[in-house]
């Protein structure tokens, strides 16, 4: 079989990852770039041994016998360049999160399911062991009925320099000011840890309550003309399909934790303890008698193909991927409510959008 084409569209730093990933699964060719940066495309695709690259999509579309495209341009060019790549039939791969409001992302879902074509999100914690097992397990009924969710988001990178100088660098400004495109914690990792939370327990939420709050941080709390007034930490309450409560925690202030997720699922009949992110990918379980101790067991566990693995493995088989474009804006939309539950100070119903 001759190798699959990918297109490239976006060659910032996440198109690093894209790049490399894909190059590392066999029969497939980055054969094309895309970024509206002439320069950045042009040193890009010399790095990566791309033989195309081009500052306009349709030029691209159009020269090239493609069988897919990966979107990794800034949140609000997904939909835009996403429209285009599904009305010329081609399945994509877009980063996370899907767009940059609802209407737009139920747009992409019904475009690609009249183009009936492969479409997936990048939510990168999917590759956890730990989770594809506890969710087999709750598929098992080994837990017994799930009432009570923990999770959390942590990172601490306000608090320390380890991902660089944040106070005075402009490189965070899209995570730090709204007139910079940032929708704070929420929007930055809200996405992971819900997408965590729902695949974890494999139930929508019905309903929430979000709380939000913004710090004062930096000298005048602005870098240059940018106020630093997005949100940094977030307490989310909810109810799951079953009755189930959950509180799910993000902030940027949880020091101790450079960057992990973890959710604690407590069902009727035992518990599951899941960790992953920098301190490794990790579960725990409290099953059958050891819940009359309680008593906790360490399981192995076995990480799963990433996103590209399982794209590209769709794509061979013609099979449909997940998490998919209908996942990703049902996700938007509960971030949508958390946002509307925090300006109205009040529990929200979530309406199912299936
Ligand atoms: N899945 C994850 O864990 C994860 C991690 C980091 C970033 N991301 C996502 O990846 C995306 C890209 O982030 P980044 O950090 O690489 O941003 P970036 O700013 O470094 O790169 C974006 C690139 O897109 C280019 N671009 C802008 N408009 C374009 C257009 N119309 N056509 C083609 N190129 C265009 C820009 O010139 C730039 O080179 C974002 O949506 C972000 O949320 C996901």
């Amino acid at each position: 079989m001759s190798s699959l084409n990918v297109l490239l569209v976006g060659t910032g730093r996440m198109a690093e990852t894209h790049a490399q990933r894909f190059a590392e699964i066999p029969g497939v060719s980055v054969l094309a770039a895309v970024d509206v940066n002439a320069d950045r495309v042009q040193r890009f695709s010399a790095m990566h041994g791309i033989a195309h690259s081009h500052t306009q999509l349709d030029e691209a579309l159009a020269a090239h016998r493609l069988d897919a495209v990966s979107v990794v341009t800034p949140d609000a060019l997904h939909a835009p360049v996403t429209l285009q790549c599904l009305a010329a039939g081609l399945p994509v791969l877009c980063e996370k999160p899907l767009s940059d409001s609802m209407q737009t992302s139920q747009d992409m879902v019904a475009a690609a399911n009249r183009a009936d074509v492969l479409n997936m999100v990048n939510l990168s914690y999917r590759v956890s062991g730990a989770l594809h097992l506890a969710r087999e397990w709750v598929d098992q009924g080994r837990i017994g009925e799930i009432r009570h969710v923990e999770a959390s988001y942590r990172q601490s990178w306000l608090c320390s320099p380890y991902w660089g100088e944040w106070s005075t660098e402009e490189a965070w400004l899209w995570r730090l000011s709204t007139a910079h495109g940032s929708s704070g914690v929420l929007g930055d990792i809200g996405i992971h840890i819900l997408d965590f939370v729902t695949a974890g327990v494999g139930m929508d939420i019905t309903g929430l309550q979000c709380r939000l709050h913004t710090f004062d941080k930096a000298p005048e709390n602005r870098i240059g003309e940018y106020v630093l007034d997005a949100n940094d930490s977030c307490v989310l309450n909810m109810q799951m399909e079953n009755g189930a409560l959950g509180v799910v925690h993000m902030s940027r202030f949880q020091t101790g934790y450079f960057n992990d997720l973890s959710l604690t699922l407590h069902g009727t009949q035992g518990a599951l303890q899941l960790s992953t992110g920098q301190c490794g990918d990790k579960l725990r379980a409290c099953l059958g008698e050891d819940r009359h101790i309680p008593q906790w067991q360490d399981v192995e566990v076995v990480a799963q193909p990433d996103t590209f693995e399982r794209f590209v493995g769709a794509l061979k088989k013609g099979e449909t991927g997940s998490p998919d474009f209908a996942h990703a804006a049902l996700l938007q939309h509960y971030l949508q409510r958390c946002l509307d539950s925090h300006e109205q100070g009040r529990w929200l119903d979530c309406d199912p959008l299936r």
